[in-house]
């Protein structure tokens, strides 16, 4: 680009996605009026529970609709420190929570305020791709630690603490993760919050995906080591929210305060509307938790359907013990998982993303938030690809 308007060093520094070609190639098969099923959206097929959207609708009509704090509104901070004590055994303060435009701003304002040029980021891989890209993005330096398929890509710590150097700063955990659907236990968590401690490191938890585990139960590491940990959560997943956008944080006073600072010269404070959505999903919690446990169930049928499935058309596909998406081995229909994902795309008109942007060579992500009719069809229309 050239004449007045020069892109900065910082917007050229953010990698184009890869997924992008397989998106637009599946936007324009549709187009062409091809019907494609898309398996690559990252969130819930249910719709927002009705508590939720009443308390939304009497929000708008009693004039909640203006600036809010900063941190957000004080019920809403109140409901999630009592969310953190009730489900987590966190102990943060209303004034150590922070509500942000999603979980993505919590995490984004979270590294700005944390990291340093040249600082280092342990990552798991395989990661969602927004942390190494935000990471980078504050000059800091993402390194994956690697994990294994044959081991449902558990975290090790031993080799997590090998990859630990002077410029260390911090660990991104995420569990149940995105795109593997693993599980950390508590025993992983202790030996992670251990090495924390003896390193002095910072640990950012994403715990976006709590309330979706299936055989293993979740575990909130801040329980481990307290005055290290931040811990991420939100609306998006859990309750059917995504597009409410409500994410939130809790930590020590001093971070969130920095945080704060960094979205009030941002995005100002979250929706007004959305926050009030979001209050009555935490305050109502008994009848949202009827809502989580309907979803659950839903998606654990779904899981073991889709799992089992691509397993016996000989794609071999770990049992994720949480989150919604499943990674395929899909070598045998190419040995590079973007050209794979091309040919299912192609020859079976199903979208799923390709492992590369999430540090997941010869794998693909399926998202299986999606009906069992549709899960069925999309099993049947990719062993037409495997059998060919
Ligand atoms: C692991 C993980 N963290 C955070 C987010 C962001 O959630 P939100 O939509 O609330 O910004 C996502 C969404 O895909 C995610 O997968």
């Amino acid at each position: 680009m050239s004449g007045p308007f020069q892109l900065s060093a910082r917007a050229l520094s953010l990698k184009p996605s890869s997924t992008v070609a397989v998106s637009s190639r599946a936007l324009e098969l549709r187009r062409q009026g091809i019907d494609v099923i898309s398996m690559s959206v990252g969130e819930p097929d249910f719709d927002t529970p009705a508590h939720v959207k009443a308390a939304a609708i009497h929000a708008i009509e009693s004039g909640k609709t203006k600036y809010t704090a900063v941190s957000g509104i004080a019920e809403l901070r109140e409901a999630i420190s009592a969310k953190f004590t009730r489900e987590n055994g966190l102990n943060h303060a209303p004034d150590a929570v922070t509500v942000t435009s999603g979980g993505k701003q919590a995490l984004f304002n979270a590294f700005f305020a944390l990291l340093n040029p040249g600082d280092e980021v342990l990552i798991p891989a395989p990661y969602w791709v927004s942390y190494p890209e935000m990471v980078a993005f504050t000059g800091a330096v993402p390194v994956p630690v690697p994990t294994t398929p044959e081991s449902g890509f558990m975290l090790d710590p031993g080799v997590l603490e090998a990859l630990v150097t002077p410029r260390t700063r911090m660990i991104v955990l995420n569990s149940p993760g995105n795109p593997t659907g693993a599980v950390f236990p508590p025993e992983v968590l202790q030996a992670v919050a251990e090495l924390a401690q003896r390193h002095s490191l910072t640990i950012v938890s994403d715990e976006m995906y709590e309330h979706l585990v299936y055989d293993a139960e979740q575990v909130s590491i801040g329980r481990y080591a307290p005055e290290h940990t931040l811990t991420v959560n939100g609306a998006s997943k859990a309750y059917a929210m995504t597009g409410w956008r409500i994410g939130y944080a809790g930590g020590p006073k001093g971070v969130i305060a920095a945080m704060n600072a960094i979205q009030s010269q941002s995005t100002s404070n979250a929706s007004s509307v959305s926050q009030y959505a979001a209050l009555a999903a935490l305050e109502q919690h008994e009848e949202t938790a009827r809502f989580v446990e309907m979803a659950r169930n839903a998606y654990r049928e779904r899981r073991d359907f889709i799992v089992a499935g691509l397993n016996a058309l000989g794609l071999p596909t770990p049992t994720p013990q949480g989150a919604f998406y499943v990674m395929t081995d899909i070598t045998s229909i190419h040995p590079g998982e973007l050209e794979a994902a091309r040919i299912i795309l192609d020859d079976a008109r199903v979208a799923v993303v390709p492992g590369t942007d999430f540090g997941a060579p010869g794998q693909v992500r399926l998202s299986y938030a999606a009906g069992m009719d549709t899960l069925a069809e999309v099993l049947r229309r990719i062993g037409g690809v495997v059998s060919r």
